[in-house]
């Protein structure tokens, strides 16, 4: 019997298998998406070395490039502490995406990991979020392009776009239409097919980290250990507060989760992919803040944009450094909208095959093997805060929504272990269950540090995804009447 099956006359459990608590068994995602075969017309196509990519150019965009120099000045030279306490939350939290991926190797992430565990109304919540993640995240990301731009401009020919048309409402100017010209640029290599978008985010990838090895390398040159004195001068509450920041520079690791269906060898890629990834941007990150503070100080750095290129320029006492520096950034932050954009088609499909959002989403092309009206909606529709909204705005509800997701993936590892422990996982957190549960505290407490407005709009927009739930998705969703549901409301492949 697989799990998930319904026993032989075990009583009805009253309430557990009311529609939003009804969830699928790990062996039906997994079946659905085409097990170890092709699943959905998606290729299989992705091995170690392009996932690995694959992640980073899903992670360093503009959080190290744009967000570098307000982290410090939270956290003063102590924003290395900041950087490895934002990654720890991520390394307990990646622990859990890793089991979880290893054992369900479907697109969907953290959404169909609650599908697998909390039951459907969480699960849809749980997508819902990944909206501020990955779309919202696509709309911050944009936003952050379009700063570099300008400053790439401004080093080759002394010019650049007024603000009317290069900022939105929010930062002093109309429309932000280099933000819009990213998106599009990132869906129209979308629609054209996995490999060629993977290997555009892969040469990408290689190319920011060389990019910021490079900035090591130049500003070390002038590094003194007097530029990191005083280290903590802001206290506690200032490397908290840089830690809840630095955390948007590690968003999208968990994006290699939502590549199920398209990479060789899921079980094993998978983990070893996130865990490769967030250590080595840790340690990228760390020598990209101390190399700058250690060489102009941390008051040189704060709050001042295109930082990087600033350190560069100063350290070589020319503007070339700088240029090439905001030529890299640009380059970064493209591969960032390119990946992010990607998880998000992925999970409104997973969502689509499940009725609970509309069909249109989950329609793939016979021609291009790709979803090509997902797309297309994708882009259109986070191209407005794109266009409008304050780039603060779209990070603060793309970090508070992120978090929220992984508190509920590591609440999924445990109440999968519980309830499903044949699974097969060739990934196993260590110290189970410290790891997850340390993991949900990590997320709570950056979650604090928002602040009270995000929170408001966080709510607000979790009222308007339960209630989207309630009259559509609860209605429409393709395990409503399937006869397979167990006393638990699992639903098995078999059903
Ligand atoms: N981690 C991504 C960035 O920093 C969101 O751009």
């Amino acid at each position: 019997m697989s799990p998930g099956m319904p026993t032989p006359g075990t009583p009805k459990r009253p309430g557990l298998s009311r529609p939003g608590l009804r969830r699928k068994s790990p062996d039906m995602l997994i079946a659905e998406s085409g097990g170890d075969l092709e699943g959905h017309g998606l290729r299989r196509t992705m091995g170690l070395f392009q996932l690995v990519c694959f992640g980073v150019g899903a992670i360093v965009g503009t959080g190290i490039f744009v967000g570098l120099s307000d982290t410090v000045a939270e956290a003063g030279p102590a924003v290395v502490i900041s950087f490895v306490l934002a990654a720890i939350t991520c390394i307990f939290t990646a622990f859990s995406f890793a089991e979880l991926g290893s054992a369900i190797p479907v697109s969907g992430s953290s959404y169909s990991f609650a599908y697998a565990a909390l039951g459907e109304r969480t699960a849809f919540l749980v997508g819902w979020c990944l909206m501020l993640e990955y779309g919202v995240s696509v709309s911050a990301v944009a936003v952050g392009w379009s700063q570099y731009v300008n400053e790439l401009l401004n080093s080759l020919i002394g010019w650049q776009l007024p603000a009317a048309v290069s900022a939105g409402p929010g930062d002093g100017g109309v429309i932000n239409l280099p933000a819009i010209v990213v998106i599009a640029m990132a869906a129209t290599l979308l629609v054209r097919g996995v490999r060629e978008s993977a290997n555009a985010t892969a040469a990408m990838a290689v190319l920011k980290i060389g990019i910021l090895l490079a900035f090591c390398a130049i500003a070390f040159t002038a590094y003194q250990d007097d530029n990191l004195v005083p280290f903590a001068g802001h206290g506690l509450g200032g490397i908290t507060a840089g830690a809840s920041l630095a955390f948007f520079s590690y968003i999208g690791f968990d994006a290699i989760t939502t590549a199920g269906e398209e990479v060789k060898n899921p079980r094993r890629s998978i983990p070893i992919a996130i865990l490769i990834c967030i250590g080595v941007v840790t340690l990228l990150y760390c020598a990209v803040a101390l190399s700058a503070i250690g060489a102009l100080g941390a008051d040189a750095v704060s709050d001042k944009p295109a930082a990087l290129s600033l350190v560069v320029n100063q350290v070589t006492d020319s503007s070339v450094g700088g240029g090439i520096i905001a030529f890299g950034a640009v380059v970064a932050i493209a591969s960032v909208v390119l990946a992010v954009m990607y998880g998000q088609t992925r999970i409104l499909m997973s969502m689509s095959r499940d009725g609970l959002i509309p069909r249109v989403f989950e329609r793939v092309s016979p021609k291009t093997h790709t979803p090509v009206v997902n797309t297309w909606i994708v882009a259109c529709v986070f191209a407005v805060p794109a266009a409008f909204a304050s780039l603060d705005v779209v990070v603060n509800l793309t970090t508070i929504g992120t978090l929220a997701t992984m508190v509920a993936v590591n609440v999924a590892v445990v109440v999968l272990r519980r309830r499903n422990p044949e699974l097969e996982r060739t990934f196993r957190v260590p110290l189970y269950p410290v790891s997850p549960v340390l993991g949900v505290v990590f997320c709570l407490y950056l979650m604090y540090g928002t602040g009270w407005t995000t929170w408001l709009q966080f709510a607000v927009f979790l009222v308007a995804g339960s209630l989207l739930y309630t009259f559509y998705g609860r209605k429409r969703s393709r395990l409503v009447s399937s006869p397979g549901t167990d006393p638990a409301g699992t639903v098995s492949p078999e059903a």
